[in-house]
């Protein structure tokens, strides 16, 4: 007797989640029969042929053993773009959409070409979301890590915005050009405390680690970003960071320290003080 293999078999059989089986089914859907999400309820009798069910299979005990579907999939959707996403980048988090809303506030309201630099761009994500929506917008971005900073220079290739965003390795503000100053700087920097448990949870034993924590106590990279920005803003421009849920009293100090001004406090989707702000 032959075995069914149709999505709908397929999909009823998993142990996997749902929503994230879907996910991963609609991937093989586009990749070996060019088919559009919906086809899993309009072909849902359709059988994977064997290429497409051991892809599947794979898919499936990878993502049972904790693999993060965007590493799986190798892409990620963010603000108003798609990024494509391989281990040796963070998987951009929705919470960043903030301080992607906090830069362009800014832009809007400079209304003139405005110089941004985003520091740890990872995937591109702030720099190349900033970039997608403000074309006036002349855009800087630095990682530390070259593996990164390849997989931003693929995504700004395949969103159009090459020309539009340069980029230098290196450590925070020592990767730029002596003299160079910014009328926005964003970053999203590693904050999470090294003693914490999540690091060793869910997707994030997946993600590099030096992308998750400064390995202090989370706070050795927003002081080092915050403490320099003055000599790298034009007057009057803005610094705005994410930070964790409960690092906002911290960051605020931080800032008042550097001597910035106008300092304010962001809130996200959730309710949490998630972005911090300030200028010179
Ligand atoms: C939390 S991730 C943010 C990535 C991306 N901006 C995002 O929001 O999805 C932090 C990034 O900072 C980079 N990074 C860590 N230490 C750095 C350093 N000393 N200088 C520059 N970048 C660094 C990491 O490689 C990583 O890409």
């Amino acid at each position: 007797m032959s075995k069914d293999f149709s999505l709908r078999t397929l999909l009823s059989a998993t142990a996997l989640n749902p929503a994230e089986a879907k996910i991963l089914m609609a991937y093989i859907l586009e990749k070996y029969y060019k088919l559009p999400r919906s086809a899993l309820l309009s072909q849902d009798e359709l059988e994977l042929n064997e290429q497409a069910l051991n892809e599947w299979k794979s898919l499936e005990s990878k993502r049972l053993l904790g693999e993060p579907i965007a590493y799986l999939i190798g892409k990620r959707g963010f603000y108003n773009i798609e990024l494509y996403i391989a281990p040796g980048v963070l998987i951009p988090r929705p919470e960043t959409e903030l301080l992607v809303e906090v830069g362009l506030q800014e832009i809007n309201r400079l209304n003139a070409p405005a110089k941004i630099l985003d520091l740890g761009t990872g995937s591109g994500a702030i720099a190349l979301a900033i970039a997608h929506e403000a074309p006036q917008a002349i855009v800087t971005a630095t990682d530390q890590s070259h593996e990164a900073l390849e997989i931003a220079k693929a995504n700004a290739k395949q969103l159009k915005v090459a020309d539009q965003v340069q980029f230098f390795q290196g450590s925070w503000y020592t990767a730029l050009q002596a003299g160079t100053t910014f009328d926005v700087i964003l970053s999203n920097p590693p904050y999470i405390d090294s003693q914490d448990p999540h690091l060793k949870q869910g997707d994030l034993r997946f993600e590099p680690l030096s992308a998750l924590t400064d390995h202090q106590n989370g706070l050795s990279c927003l002081e080092m970003i915050i403490s320099e920005a003055k000599q790298h803003l034009n007057p009057n421009g803005l610094i705005a960071v994410e930070h964790g849920f409960d690092q906002s009293d911290a960051v605020v100090a931080l800032m008042k320290l550097a001597g910035l001004s106008n300092i304010q406090t962001h809130l996200d989707l959730a309710g949490h003080y998630r972005v911090a702000s300030g200028r010179k």
